[in-house]
């Protein structure tokens, strides 16, 4: 080991309690989870913390809507939870509640602190009120017309197409989206956090803490000036009450951080650990925070300057990652993208999953696309061709012709030192969270493993007279080069190393273990460790997750969960205005040649006159029609559609079909009489 053991702290961002993990969150919890079992494989002292963000408005509400208490929503959130990290084998150490004694606590505490050396400063303020409710309403609450383009339906903070942002109280035609009532102009005393008083600190702290692309974003916020932040709300409200002040609570983003601290205080005092030594001002061991970039704010600003004004250490570094896109666009409901770990879990295992975020994370923010044939390929081609190819090469003649038994040399000890010289650069990337950077070193050595098992051929030499010792030679070689490559990608497959591992016939993959070479030494019965993505696998967890999310949107037409702009769900069947419906260019066509597509199991390729102009679709209904059956019908398209490339050729605009799907699927047909080209409307 080059550095000593170190004694490191591992934060995720907390997930709210109100809503299901899904796939863009994972890229987080993946992220910080390989980063901690690669400091746990390399002998490290690592802790990993995470909890339930579990107060605020829209829990409160949410749960009021379902009929339930606040506290049984955010039990029943947080089992759901901890039963999807579990399935993505996130592996907390302990897994807490914002709304706990020991967060009450830590909150108090800080508060208190940072009041008495004047870091609280109290102003009134008129905000919002729904009269009906009886409670103020946060701006996320507040719809009405947009105050600079007239826009109907707009949020209370922004306006979502102009663009213009503002108060809620400047709305027109405001109304509470609680109970509908219109708002009043209410007073009240707020209190708020001085963060200008720690502006000198935090230009300081940020530049040794923060990522280069992250710092360019912070500059901008310094140069528009430090506010004063609101950390009060009124009652009612589901958090914490403020010790002097009854009747008013801590805004949730106040206490969440802390959650950090109380998490980790929780897991101290069932292991009989020192808190005191990890959070003092001067504590030698390490802090460090995964976030998305969108609370970057928070994490940057507000929480190191909450640390230094209440005499606590500061993070080490906060790593702000970017947003997960399916398929190149934001994950969306409507087109089955919006994945939620529990869907996933139900059609594909967890490691592809784990391994296609690590070939694809850096250490910076850029955001991170989920390409669905991509993952289903790299996946497939780099851990069932390449790495698991290795070890089933070479598995059966060892154990068939030898007995299990590893051969006593290694014959090209080149190759194996290598292999495992290059862990020293894998080790620098993990450390840095250039994940990808450390799969592509990983699959560069098992490329050279297969040629060289490509090289040796044992299946040839197995045939031949007096060659037993080569055979055993070179799977034996095989075997060891499967061994430290399983051992790098640990981190990233702790389901498939652990196999792995008693295949192997080892305790564990202790990074430095395979300084040693496995020689004369016995081996296990190989079993398959892992098993291709199938295509259809993929297709039926996107059909389930329209299917899931229809029946949720259908239950719970909540308000929107925001606490922080922006919102990255898009709702199923969102309202669109008279104009968006205008666009779509809906237009009576005939099917003049209708004809299978090579390689295609559901799509029919059309040929559609639309009075003077062809157009080439393919159309998923092979399901439910012969193509002889459509030659000659009418049917409409909808004919502005942007050409899409598939991979059979271009499609030039979209049949309009209605059916659950499968045979169940029917073509619009208009009454003949109407011509090809006429509009529809
Ligand atoms: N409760 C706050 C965090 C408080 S931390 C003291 C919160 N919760 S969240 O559930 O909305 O998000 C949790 C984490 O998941 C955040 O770091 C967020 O950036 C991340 N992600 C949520 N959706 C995401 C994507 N689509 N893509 C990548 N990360 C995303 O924020
Ligand atoms: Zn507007």
């Amino acid at each position: 080991m080059t550095d000593s053991k170190r004694k490191i702290l591992v934060t995720s961002a907390l997930p709210y309690a109100n809503g299901p993990i899904h796939l863009g969150h994972l890229v987080e919890y993946i992220q910080t989870d390989i980063w901690v079992r690669f400091q746990k494989q390399r002998g490290h002292n690592c802790t990993y913390v995470c909890a339930d963000d579990a107060h605020g408005t829209p829990i409160m509400l949410k749960a009021d809507q379902m009929g339930i208490s606040p506290q049984q929503l955010i039990d029943q959130v947080s089992q759901e939870h901890q039963r999807d990290f579990a399935g993505f084998m996130v592996g907390f150490d302990n897994y807490y509640s914002t709304h706990s004694e020991e967060n009450r606590e830590f909150a108090s505490t800080i508060y208190t602190r940072l009041r008495d050396k004047g870091h609280i400063a109290r102003k009134t303020i008129t905000q919002a009120y729904d009269p009906e409710k009886e409670m103020f309403l946060p701006d996320r609450f507040v719809k009405g017309d947009c105050p600079k383009c007239n826009a109907p339906d707009q949020y209370g903070d922004s306006c979502e197409k102009c663009g213009a942002t503002y108060s809620p109280v400047d709305m027109k035609n405001a109304y509470s989206a609680v109970s509908g009532a219109k708002p009043i102009e209410k007073e009240s005393e707020h209190y708020f956090f001085k963060l200008g008083d720690f502006e000198q600190f935090l230009r300081g702290w940020v530049d040794a803490h923060v990522q280069e692309q992250m710092i360019h974003k912070l500059n901008e916020w310094f140069e528009s000036g430090l506010q004063n932040w609101d950390i009060s709300r009124d009652a009612p409200y589901w958090g914490f009450e403020i010790p002097d002040a009854p009747g008013k609570y801590f805004y949730v983003w106040l206490d969440a951080p802390i959650g950090y601290m109380a998490s980790f205080k929780n897991w101290c005092d069932k292991n009989g650990v020192d808190f005191d030594e990890y959070w003092n001002e001067a504590s030698n061991t390490e802090l460090y925070h995964f976030i998305g970039k969108d609370i970057a704010y928070f994490h940057t600003l507000f929480w190191p300057a909450m640390l230094e004004g209440a005499g606590f250490r500061k993070p080490n570094g906060v790593f702000c990652h970017g947003f997960l896109t399916v398929d190149g666009q934001k994950m969306s409901k409507s087109r089955g993208t919006f994945i939620m770990a529990e869907t996933y879990l139900n059609h594909l295992r967890p490691e592809y999953l784990r391994y296609y975020f690590a070939a694809k994370l850096g250490s910076g923010i850029d955001d991170i696309d989920l390409n669905l044939e991509d993952f289903r390929m790299r996946v497939n081609a780099d851990l069932v061709n390449k790495v698991v190819n290795i070890a089933s090469r070479c598995a059966g003649f060892i154990k068939k012709k030898f007995d299990g038994q590893l051969g006593a040399t290694l014959v090209n000890q080149p190759l194996y030192d290598e292999a495992v010289a290059a862990g020293e650069s894998i080790a620098q990337a993990y450390e840095n969270r250039e994940y990808s950077r450390a799969m592509r070193e990983i699959m560069a050595i098992a490329d050279k493993a297969n040629v060289y098992i490509d090289a040796a051929e044992p299946w040839v030499l197995a045939k031949q007279e007096g060659k037993e010792q080569e055979v055993q030679d070179c799977c034996t070689m095989g075997i060891n080069l499967f061994r430290v490559i399983l051992s790098y990608l640990t981190p990233i497959l702790p389901e498939v190393s652990a196999e792995a591992a008693k295949f192997l016939n080892i305790e564990s993959f202790d990074w430095d273990a395979i300084q040693q070479p496995l020689l004369n030494h016995p081996i296990n019965k190989f079993k398959p460790l892992m098993q291709r993505v199938e295509e259809d696998k993929v297709n039926a967890m996107i059909e389930d997750s329209k299917q899931t999310l229809a029946a949720a949107a259908a239950a719970a037409p909540a308000p929107a969960s925001a606490e922080k702009t922006p919102l990255q769900e898009e709702p199923i069947a969102d309202e669109i205005s008279f104009d968006d419906f205008a666009k779509v260019d809906l237009r009576i066509a005939r099917i003049v040649k209708a004809e299978h597509v090579d390689g295609a199991k559901k799509l029919l390729q059309l040929t559609l006159d639309i009075g003077g102009e062809t157009r080439n679709v393919f159309a998923g209904i092979k399901s439910a029609y012969s193509p002889e059956d459509l030659e000659g019908k009418l049917t409409v398209m909808v004919a502005n559609l942007a050409p899409r490339k598939m991979k059979f050729g271009m499609s030039e605009g979209m049949v309009l079909a209605a059916g659950p799907g499968g045979k169940d699927l029917w073509i619009l047909e208009p009454h003949e009489g109407a011509q090809p080209g006429m509009r529809v409307m």
